[in-house]
Formats: C-alpha cells, sequence, structure tokens
C-alpha cells in the first residue's frame, strides 16, 4: 500500500540529494547537528524560566512559524495526483509539438482541481466552478493546460477579473460568505454584466457540483493555435472527457456531503488512486481554420463562447491516467505553479483578451504565492528535459550552477564555457511566436463581435432534460433569495428574460418577485441605473 513505500530520498532539480528523515536515525537540527532531547526546552532551574540561549528550541518554533506561504488568490483549495498523458494519434501535420508527432508517446503529468472562491480549508462540495490545471512535463519543455471544468468563462476582458474575484470571494467589510456564490455582491456584479450570463447558466447547473473530480469535463476555454513545420496554424480549443462519465450530485446531497465530510473530493481521489481503480480522461480537441472561423456567428476570440460540436466536431487525440497519488501535499499540491503562458513549440496563444491577460497574472502572483522566481526550481514544477539559460542568483537559488564566468550572451568563450545560444533553428526545434498579422487603431472600446451575450445562454438552456432544467431554477431561486437587495434579484430576473421567459418567470414566481422588465438585450446600458465603467466600455458611440 502506499503507506508502505516511503521514498528514501528526493533528487532536487541540481542533482543534489536531500535526505528525508529517516526511521530510527539520530534527529539533528535543520544543520544536521544530531540532538538528544525533543521534548523538554533548555530552562533555568527545575521550574524555569526557559533561557533564549536554547537554539534548537528557537530553530524548530522558527521554522514553524513560517511554515504557511499565502494561499492562491483564488482557486486556493485544490487536490492532485501524477500521471502519464499517451498520444493516442499523432497530430504531425498540424502541430510541431513533440508530443504529438508519435502515437504512443508517454508525457508525465500532473493535475491540480480545485474550487475557485473558498479558502484552502473551505469544504469540497460547494456550488462553484472547478479548476482542472494539467502541467504536461514534454521534452520540449512544460505545457500547462490550466482549464476549468465548464467550458465559458464569466467575463470576456482580463480588466474585469478582479472585480469579478472580489465580487465572489467574501465581503471585505464581514470577511464572509466564504466558499459560495450566494451573496449579494456577487450577483450584484453579474447583473451589471450580460456577458456572464451564459456562465451562470451553468453556474446553476448540476455542473456545479461535481459527484468527484474523477467525474468532471475540463475545457481548456480559450481558443489556442496548433502550429505546424511551415509555420501555418489551426485553431484548437481542448476538452477533457472523463472515462468515468460526467456525474454530478444534488443541492441536497451536496449540502450533506460538505457537513459530513467537507474533504469528500480529496478523499475521493486518493482513495481510488490508491485502491488501482485510476481515473482516466480522453483529451479531444476541436480543430478548425479561419475560414470556419469566420462563418461563425459569434468570435472565436471570446471566452464566454462555445464553439458547438455539431460545427466543429471533438477528435481524441490523447488520453491522460492518473495513477499516482502525492508523496507530499504541501510540496507538490500546494507548491505547484500552473501559468498559462507555459507552452511549447507547436502551441500558440490567440488574441483572446481574456487569454492575454491571464498570461500576465499566474507568474506574477506566484512571485508573492511561492515568494521566489525560483519556483520553477521545485521539483514539482522543474521541467523534465534539459533546461538551459543564463537566469541567475535570486532568493533561494537552490543549484549552484557549474557556468565558469560566462553569464550572457553572445560571448567569445571557448566551447566549454560558452553556455547556450538561442540560434534561428527550424520550427520544430525551437519555440517560434506565430507570425500573425496585426492592425488597427489601439482602442479600449470592445468589439461588435463580442456582443450577442445570449443567444448560447438560451441553446444551453434549452439542451437541458426538464430534470436539469428544473436544478437551474431551484438553484437561481434558492442563490437568489440569499440575496438581500431586491433590486438585484430584479436585475437578475430582467437579464434572465432575455434568455427565456419561462426560466425568468419561474424564478420570479420563487422569489415572489413581480416580473421585472426584460433588461436591453446586446445592450447592457440600462437607463435608470448609473453608468459604471463596465457599461460605457459597450456603449461605442
Ligand atoms: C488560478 C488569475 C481566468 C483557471 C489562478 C490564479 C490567478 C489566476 C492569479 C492563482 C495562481 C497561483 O497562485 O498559482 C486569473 C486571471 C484570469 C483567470 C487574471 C482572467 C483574466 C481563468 C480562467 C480559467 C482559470 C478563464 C479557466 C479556463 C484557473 C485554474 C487555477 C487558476 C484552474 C488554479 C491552478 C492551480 O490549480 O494551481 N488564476 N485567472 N482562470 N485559474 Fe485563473
Amino acid at each position: 500500500s502506499k503507506s508502505d513505500e516511503r521514498p528514501e530520498a528526493v533528487v532536487g532539480n541540481g542533482g543534489e540529494l536531500h535526505q528525508l528523515p529517516r526511521n530510527g536515525e539520530v534527529m539533528t537540527t535543520a544543520q544536521g547537528v544530531p540532538i538528544s532531547d525533543d521534548q523538554n526546552s533548555l530552562k533555568a532551574g527545575d521550574r524555569g524560566p526557559t533561557l533564549l540561549s536554547d537554539q534548537v528550541l528557537r530553530e524548530k518554533i522558527f521554522h514553524f512559524d513560517h511554515e504557511r506561504i499565502p494561499e492562491r488568490v483564488v482557486h486556493a483549495r485544490g487536490y492532485g495526483a501524477h500521471g502519464t498523458f499517451e498520444t493516442l494519434e499523432s497530430l504531425s501535420d498540424i502541430t510541431v509539438a513533440d508530443l504529438f508527432q508519435k502515437k504512443g508517446t508517454k508525457t508525465p503529468a500532473f493535475v491540480r482541481f480545485s474550487t475557485v472562491a473558498g479558502r484552502a480549508g473551505s469544504f469540497d462540495l460547494a456550488r462553484d466552478v472547478r479548476g482542472f490545471a494539467v502541467k504536461l512535463y514534454t521534452q520540449q519543455g512544460n505545457w500547462d493546460i490550466v482549464g476549468n471544468n465548464i467550458p465559458v468563462f464569466f467575463i470576456q476582458d482580463a480588466m474585469k477579473f478582479p472585480d469579478l474575484v472580489h465580487s465572489v470571494k467574501e465581503e471585505p467589510d464581514r470577511g464572509f460568505p466564504q466558499a459560495q456564490s450566494a451573496h449579494d455582491t456577487f450577483w450584484d456584479f453579474v447583473s451589471f454584466m450580460p456577458e456572464s450570463t451564459h456562465m451562470t447558466l451553468w453556474q446553476m447547473s448540476d455542473r456545479a457540483i461535481p459527484r468527484s473530480f474523477r467525474f468532471m469535463e475540463g475545457f481548456g476555454v480559450h481558443t489556442f493555435r496548433f502550429v505546424d513545420a511551415d509555420g501555418k496554424s489551426t485553431f484548437v480549443k481542448f476538452h477533457w472527457k472523463p472515462k468515468q462519465g460526467a456525474q454530478s450530485v444534488v443541492w441536497n446531497e451536496a449540502v450533506k456531503i460538505n457537513g459530513a465530510d467537507p474533504d469528500f473530493h480529496r478523499r475521493d481521489l486518493w482513495d481510488a488512486i490508491t485502491a488501482g481503480d485510476f481515473p482516466q480522461w480522453d483529451l479531444a480537441v476541436q480543430l478548425f481554420d479561419d475560414e470556419v472561423a469566420d462563418s461563425l456567428p459569434f468570435d472565436v476570440l471570446d471566452p464566454t463562447k462555445i464553439i458547438p460540436e455539431e460545427d466543429v466536431p471533438l477528435r481524441v487525440i490523447g488520453r491522460l491516467t492518473l495513477d499516482r497519488v502525492v508523496d507530499n501535499e504541501f510540496a507538490e499540491i500546494e507548491q505547484v505553479a500552473f501559468c498559462t503562458q507555459n507552452i511549447v513549440p507547436g502551441v500558440d496563444f490567440t488574441n483572446d483578451p481574456l487569454l492575454q491577460g491571464r498570461n500576465f497574472s499566474y507568474l506574477d502572483t506566484q512571485l508573492s504565492r511561492l515568494g521566489s522566481t525560483n519556483f520553477t526550481k521545485l521539483p514539482i514544477n522543474a521541467p523534465k528535459c534539459p533546461v538551459a539559460h543564463f537566469q541567475r542568483d535570486g532568493h533561494m537559488q537552490t543549484e549552484v550552477p557549474q557556468t565558469g564566468p560566462v553569464a550572457y550572451e553572445p560571448n567569445g568563450y571557448p566551447d566549454d564555457v560558452t553556455g547556450p545560444r538561442a540560434e534561428p533553428r527550424p520550427q520544430e526545434a525551437s519555440f517560434r511566436s506565430f507570425e500573425a498579422q496585426v492592425e488597427g487603431e489601439t482602442r479600449r472600446i470592445r468589439p461588435e463581435s463580442f456582443a450577442d451575450h445570449y443567444s448560447q445562454a438560451r441553446v444551453y438552456w434549452i439542451s437541458q432534460t426538464p430534470v436539469e432544467q428544473q436544478h437551474i431554477v431551484d438553484a437561481y431561486t434558492f442563490e437568489l433569495s440569499k440575496v438581500k437587495n431586491p433590486q438585484i434579484r430584479s436585475r437578475v430576473v430582467a437579464n434572465l428574460r432575455n434568455v427565456d421567459e419561462d426560466l425568468a418567470s419561474q424564478i420570479a414566481d420563487g422569489l415572489g418577485l413581480p416580473l421585472p422588465e426584460a433588461s436591453e438585450p446586446f445592450a447592457p446600458v440600462r437607463t435608470d441605473l448609473p453608468a459604471s465603467p463596465a457599461l460605457s466600455i459597450l456603449a461605442d458611440p
């Protein structure tokens, strides 16, 4: 069993061997000094006082005092496991990505699942979006697909992310509620943001209370690019499909599970893997070109939209198997650092304005969360392929680089100390940014192609079975019943009238509200409300 298989040592990225405490060996200080008493501090006389000169006590307490690091600003509560990604189909005609060249290629992987709003100590069955972050340790560097279990997002532009998160997190004056969206500030915010309507419907559906991590789908959300050897790009959307099937609990079950076992999801993953019941997901892609993108009635750069599978079918290209639990929750699950900007040759970004903001955010936040630019050298974050660059020093440098005097290029030093060189190489041999055409004036105004906030929300509502529709109505009614300000409830229902009249009137009935007038479709500016910056950016003269 897992508990019998304690590793003797772990190897750091620099090749240094770090010994773990070993059973029966003499206990030492962090400096390696053997100690004789780990029960009692050094005192003057029989009954104290305790002496400040007890360096063994001071060192032990010092380290303990600094055990906690800042939790993630979002997705603080999560759990993860190791596994392998196997390529089921070569995509060598579409991307030079090393892992997709040959069927059967196996790539080590680490996955972290999470809730979004709650603190690290909150409960697993919150009604919330789930994170589904995958790190693939490819032979050409680490590729992170930092996704969610819902295929669309609340907002279209990174500018609104801090506002969205501030609205859903604890209210700053009282410090609660945590881990749930049933409060005034969240609904107030989304009631002014019609672009949130589609995702909010998904969030009120059973998707937001999954049975366990093993039964969740995952989505890359944004449109990305695959790039081939000639530098030609194909748009791609990523989908993880659980072989276990997609399953949820119902709200009453979620409430009971949270009370009885707040660790339900993490325990489920640990138990399944340690019992040899390894969860698996297919990686499916939607691949399409500019012509298809231009033919769609929405913008493929808009992260509040899905690409219908009827228009662009899914193609399964790989399989992820999680087969190893972590050895240490902190060192692996807490210290893992995912980042949307971690891509490999053959993969590239698009101009989705949410994705572009994310590419800045993750590395930036990880500096304060992990405390040093050298977090890439932690075993869980270190690439499993050669790493060579002239970045140097910084807090907590754990390596002793054998570089000689040279830490720059170009240089004229002999081959044995000259260091690495970045030279023009073919597309498949090194990362080259996709050469996209860029034109137009710099402007903040959102494009008209991002303006339809309701059509896909309506399609989602109609696609649900009567039971699923009832769950959505019940969830909206329950959540909005916790909202104290009646104007907020009215604004949400007014918005939903643009999705479906029946949906809106059932919720209004449930809340005992008179049915408000529908808000203006496509034009989120309501004349009876003061203009806010969120609205005026859409009011293009
Ligand atoms: C975590 C920012 C949108 C998925 C985080 C973290 C930040 C962040 C700062 C904490 C990272 C850390 O401490 O290591 C943003 C910003 C967004 C955005 C600025 C929009 C502009 C999204 C979207 C998705 C997503 C659209 C899904 C497609 C995740 C996941 C994590 C995460 C899964 C947790 C990663 C982990 O398990 O460590 N995000 N996020 N985020 N975000 Fe986002």
